[in-house]
């Protein structure tokens, strides 16, 4: 999708719970599965990892922290979630919001990723989603609410709260001293208006326990893990006006875009399930939203429901989405730039070489190639480039001090300040060598 394009992303991915969903047999949604179960070696590719190293590292580091603490399938699915996260990040506009639904199995994780994607200052709420029902736990309280992380993607991100306003329990308003009835405001005053402040009723808090879950209505599908509409219908009230565009790439039964329909806003689901676009049609129809014909008061036909199992093609010539979050060009490479980690690797350390070990572009140190690491020489931050011509061997500290604060020239003017640098001039050959290979490396493969 093209960078910038959506208002509103609310999704509900799976959740890491260890095991497979089905769908009731017999039911609108027979036959729909999705395996909820992780595992590094399978479902974590390569190039993802490589490529949050580069661009992304302190989203490597939530990921690689929770896979200590929690488990290889923690990670698996944090990296998972990683990644499309930071595409969801790049597809929002700059006033957009996201609503990630999730359970205490991965939220304490989940929180974390979206801070290091979207920012700290950018989160809004932990909105817990509570409900009742039947529970045989013996060791611990029933577990019985959702956790859905509410995140803007700037501080331009709008919050409709009028929208979202509930009625007050009658137990919060009080008679006032004359007779008339009031309300009880924070210092304790007594003030009139108690009809307007019933007729507007309050912002409800970031606990929701007035949306009952799926057991107990008749909007069930059948599909496993569908959310009640009134969830996605208070989400997409809070955040987004009529006319928007509503995103969810794990829209599963299509409760978001069902809800959004509803709404008047656009919509975009996604699924692996192939049944999802039909799902989609025979929701739409259920409610009256859409049939095979426009009628005066059903503008939506079947026909306007698009669906492809083909990636859109972006039509934004790849524009970066915003200046300060760099995101990667889909133009054409050539081949050299499509050169992997490892080959870049492999050419640096003959070029940076000497006698049994690699010399450090940083500090002039010759240790054994283990010691070395890849980096950049203008941080990705400042827009430097991921190909070998903006690639440095360092060791380990020089690798660390660096991060993305310095540029090469940068870390040598440290090194020196701290006492680190061993010897300039080797460093200078070092990064010498680096460059000529790149520049030899590019012009054989052009
Ligand atoms: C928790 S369910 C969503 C349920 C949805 N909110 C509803 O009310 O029906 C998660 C969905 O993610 C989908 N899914 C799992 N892996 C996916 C992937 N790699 N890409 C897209 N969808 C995926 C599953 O098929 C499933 O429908």
């Amino acid at each position: 999708m093209d960078s910038e394009t959506v208002n509103l992303i609310a999704t509900d991915p799976p959740f890491n719970k260890g095991k497979d969903f089905h769908a009731t047999p017999d039911s609108l949604a027979a036959g729909a599965r999705f395996q909820d179960r992780w595992r590094w070696e399978d479902d974590v590719e390569g190039e993802w990892v490589d490529q949050l190293a580069d661009d992304e590292p302190h989203v490597l580091h939530v990921i690689n922290g929770s896979r200590q603490s929690y488990g290889d399938d923690m990670g698996a699915f944090l990296c998972f979630m990683g990644v499309r996260l930071l595409e969801m990040r790049r597809v929002l506009r700059e006033d957009g919001s996201i609503y990630l639904h999730c359970d205490p199995t991965a939220s304490h994780y989940l929180k974390e990723l979206m801070d290091a994607v979207f920012g700290k200052r950018q989160f809004r709420n932990e909105i817990a989603w509570c409900y009742t029902g039947p529970s045989n736990t013996r060791r611990w309280f029933p577990r019985k609410h959702d956790v859905i992380l509410f995140y803007g993607k700037s501080d331009a991100s709008p919050f409709y709260r009028d929208a979202v306003r509930v009625p007050y329990k009658e137990a919060s308003f009080t008679m006032g001293g004359s007779g008339s009835l009031a309300t009880k405001n924070r210092t304790g005053d007594y003030r009139t208006g108690r009809e307007e402040a019933l007729r507007r009723g309050k912002v409800v808090e970031d606990y929701w326990t007035d949306v009952p879950s799926l057991s107990v209505t008749t909007e069930r599908i059948g599909y496993p893990t569908q959310k009640p509409l009134a969830l996605y219908e208070r989400i997409i009230k809070a955040s987004s006006n009529e006319g928007d565009v509503v995103l969810d790439p794990f829209c599963g039964c299509a409760t978001t875009p069902v809800a959004a329909e509803r709404l008047g806003r656009q919509w975009v689901g996604m699924d692996i399930w192939d049944g999802a676009h039909q799902i989609v049609i025979d929701r739409l129809e259920a409610e009256g939203l859409a049939g095979p014909e426009r009628t005066p008061d059903r503008l939506f036909t079947f026909g306007d429901v698009t669906y492809s199992t083909q990636p859109p093609e972006r039509t934004d010539a790849a524009d970066v989405a915003s200046p300060y979050l760099p995101v990667s060009y889909r133009r054409r490479s050539e081949r050299w730039e499509r050169l992997s980690r490892a080959q870049i690797v492999a050419h640096l350390v003959e070029a940076q070489a000497d006698g049994e070990g690699v010399t450090c572009g940083g500090c002039g140190r010759v240790l054994e190639r283990e010691f070395m690491q890849l980096d950049h020489i203008t941080p990705r931050s400042d827009r430097g480039a991921n190909d070998i011509t903006n690639r440095i061997l360092l060791c380990q500290p020089c690798n660390g001090k660096k991060g993305d604060r310095y540029t090469l020239r940068g870390l040598v003017r440290e090194n020196k300040r701290d006492g680190w640098l061993k010897d300039e001039t080797l460093a200078r050959i070092a990064q010498d060598n680096a460059t000529a290979k790149a520049e030899r490396v590019r012009n054989e493969m052009s």
